[in-house]
Protein backbone atom coordinates (compact mmCIF):
# COMPACT_ATOMS: atom_id res chain seq x y z
CA UNK A 1 0.00 0.00 0.00
CA UNK A 2 1.41 3.14 -0.98
CA UNK A 3 0.61 6.35 0.04
CA UNK A 4 2.55 8.29 -2.66
CA UNK A 5 1.10 11.33 -4.12
CA UNK A 6 1.49 11.55 -7.94
CA UNK A 7 1.16 15.30 -9.50
CA UNK A 8 1.76 15.24 -13.26
CA UNK A 9 3.38 18.62 -14.66
CA UNK A 10 1.51 20.05 -17.63
CA UNK A 11 1.20 23.31 -17.21
CA UNK A 12 1.88 26.24 -15.41
CA UNK A 13 -1.15 25.96 -12.86
CA UNK A 14 0.42 22.16 -11.71
CA UNK A 15 3.44 23.73 -10.31
CA UNK A 16 1.01 25.26 -7.70
CA UNK A 17 -0.28 22.71 -7.67
CA UNK A 18 2.43 20.13 -6.95
CA UNK A 19 3.58 22.81 -4.42
CA UNK A 20 0.44 22.63 -2.48
CA UNK A 21 0.47 19.19 -2.28
CA UNK A 22 3.86 19.10 -1.17
CA UNK A 23 3.13 21.99 1.22
CA UNK A 24 0.26 19.55 3.25
CA UNK A 25 2.34 15.86 2.86
CA UNK A 26 5.08 18.28 4.84
CA UNK A 27 2.49 19.31 7.56
CA UNK A 28 0.97 16.16 7.87
CA UNK A 29 4.52 14.49 8.40
CA UNK A 30 5.46 16.81 11.01
CA UNK A 31 7.26 19.37 9.55
CA UNK A 32 7.43 22.78 11.20
CA UNK A 33 5.99 25.99 8.95
CA UNK A 34 9.36 26.90 8.30
CA UNK A 35 10.23 23.26 6.61
CA UNK A 36 7.32 23.47 5.10
CA UNK A 37 7.87 26.51 2.90
CA UNK A 38 11.76 25.17 2.14
CA UNK A 39 9.78 21.88 0.69
CA UNK A 40 7.43 23.59 -1.22
CA UNK A 41 10.17 25.70 -2.82
CA UNK A 42 11.93 22.80 -3.59
CA UNK A 43 9.39 21.44 -5.21
CA UNK A 44 7.98 24.51 -6.95
CA UNK A 45 11.42 24.54 -8.68
CA UNK A 46 11.69 21.68 -10.19
CA UNK A 47 8.18 21.54 -11.30
CA UNK A 48 8.86 24.73 -12.89
CA UNK A 49 12.08 23.59 -14.59
CA UNK A 50 9.88 20.53 -15.75
CA UNK A 51 7.55 23.22 -17.89
CA UNK A 52 10.36 25.46 -18.82
CA UNK A 53 12.94 23.02 -20.32
CA UNK A 54 11.06 19.90 -20.96
CA UNK A 55 7.90 20.57 -21.38
CA UNK A 56 5.57 18.23 -19.05
CA UNK A 57 6.65 15.85 -16.33
CA UNK A 58 5.52 14.50 -13.07
CA UNK A 59 6.51 15.14 -9.39
CA UNK A 60 5.94 12.11 -6.99
CA UNK A 61 6.11 12.86 -3.49
CA UNK A 62 6.45 10.05 -0.61
CA UNK A 63 6.11 10.30 2.88
CA UNK A 64 9.42 7.92 4.33
CA UNK A 65 9.67 6.75 7.70
CA UNK A 66 12.99 4.28 8.13
CA UNK A 67 12.61 3.57 11.99
CA UNK A 68 13.93 6.61 13.47
CA UNK A 69 13.30 9.34 11.38
CA UNK A 70 10.47 10.55 9.52
CA UNK A 71 10.95 12.51 5.78
CA UNK A 72 9.92 13.30 2.56
CA UNK A 73 10.97 12.35 -0.57
CA UNK A 74 10.15 13.94 -3.61
CA UNK A 75 10.64 12.71 -7.04
CA UNK A 76 10.62 15.39 -9.74
CA UNK A 77 11.04 13.59 -13.58
CA UNK A 78 10.71 14.14 -17.48
CA UNK A 79 11.15 12.76 -20.56
CA UNK A 80 12.51 16.01 -21.86
CA UNK A 81 15.75 17.12 -23.47
CA UNK A 82 18.21 15.84 -20.74
CA UNK A 83 20.94 17.62 -19.22
CA UNK A 84 24.03 17.72 -21.32
CA UNK A 85 26.79 18.97 -18.29
CA UNK A 86 25.44 18.64 -14.83
CA UNK A 87 28.11 19.90 -13.30
CA UNK A 88 27.70 22.96 -15.61
CA UNK A 89 23.91 23.64 -14.40
CA UNK A 90 25.00 22.77 -10.97
CA UNK A 91 26.39 25.90 -10.67
CA UNK A 92 25.72 28.87 -9.47
CA UNK A 93 24.75 31.57 -11.91
CA UNK A 94 24.32 29.03 -14.93
CA UNK A 95 21.10 28.76 -16.55
CA UNK A 96 20.12 28.02 -20.67
CA UNK A 97 16.77 30.29 -20.07
CA UNK A 98 16.04 33.87 -18.71
CA UNK A 99 15.86 33.14 -15.10
CA UNK A 100 18.83 33.53 -12.05
CA UNK A 101 20.40 30.27 -12.56
CA UNK A 102 20.05 29.19 -8.56
CA UNK A 103 17.10 27.00 -8.86
CA UNK A 104 19.41 23.63 -9.46
CA UNK A 105 22.07 24.74 -6.45
CA UNK A 106 19.86 26.36 -4.06
CA UNK A 107 17.51 23.52 -4.04
CA UNK A 108 20.27 21.01 -3.60
CA UNK A 109 21.68 23.60 -0.41
CA UNK A 110 18.12 23.41 1.00
CA UNK A 111 17.40 19.53 1.03
CA UNK A 112 19.34 17.12 2.89
CA UNK A 113 19.76 14.50 -0.36
CA UNK A 114 19.89 15.52 -3.54
CA UNK A 115 20.60 13.53 -6.59
CA UNK A 116 19.93 14.26 -10.27
CA UNK A 117 20.27 11.97 -13.00
CA UNK A 118 20.19 12.95 -16.19
CA UNK A 119 20.62 11.04 -19.71
CA UNK A 120 20.47 13.76 -23.30
CA UNK A 121 17.33 12.78 -25.30
CA UNK A 122 15.88 10.66 -22.66
CA UNK A 123 15.10 13.04 -19.91
CA UNK A 124 15.64 14.23 -16.39
CA UNK A 125 15.18 12.76 -12.71
CA UNK A 126 15.73 14.67 -9.49
CA UNK A 127 15.37 12.88 -6.38
CA UNK A 128 15.22 14.58 -2.91
CA UNK A 129 15.02 13.81 0.45
CA UNK A 130 14.31 16.10 3.35
CA UNK A 131 14.21 14.78 6.93
CA UNK A 132 12.03 15.39 10.04
CA UNK A 133 14.42 16.83 12.75
N1 LIG B 1 14.36 19.22 -16.21
C1 LIG B 1 15.31 19.76 -16.97
N2 LIG B 1 15.50 19.35 -18.26
C2 LIG B 1 16.48 19.89 -19.03
N3 LIG B 1 17.31 20.87 -18.62
C3 LIG B 1 17.17 21.33 -17.35
C4 LIG B 1 16.17 20.81 -16.47
N4 LIG B 1 16.29 21.45 -15.28
C5 LIG B 1 17.29 22.31 -15.42
N5 LIG B 1 17.84 22.26 -16.67
C6 LIG B 1 18.99 23.03 -17.18
O1 LIG B 1 19.78 23.43 -16.08
C7 LIG B 1 19.89 24.86 -16.06
C8 LIG B 1 19.96 25.37 -14.63
O2 LIG B 1 18.71 25.15 -13.95
P1 LIG B 1 18.35 26.04 -12.69
O3 LIG B 1 19.49 25.94 -11.72
O4 LIG B 1 17.00 25.65 -12.20
O5 LIG B 1 18.36 27.52 -13.26
P2 LIG B 1 17.32 28.28 -14.20
O6 LIG B 1 16.03 27.49 -14.21
O7 LIG B 1 17.18 29.62 -13.59
O8 LIG B 1 17.96 28.32 -15.56
C9 LIG B 1 18.70 25.35 -16.85
O9 LIG B 1 18.92 26.64 -17.40
C10 LIG B 1 18.58 24.28 -17.93
O10 LIG B 1 19.51 24.49 -18.95
MG1 LIG C 1 15.16 26.63 -12.58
Amino acid sequence: MSTEVRVPIEREADIVVARQKGRELAASTGFSNTDQTIIALAISEMARNIISYAGTGEIVLTPLDDGARRGILIVARDEGPGIADIDLAMRDGYSTGKSLGVGLPGTKRIMDEFHLSSVLGLGTTITMKRWLR
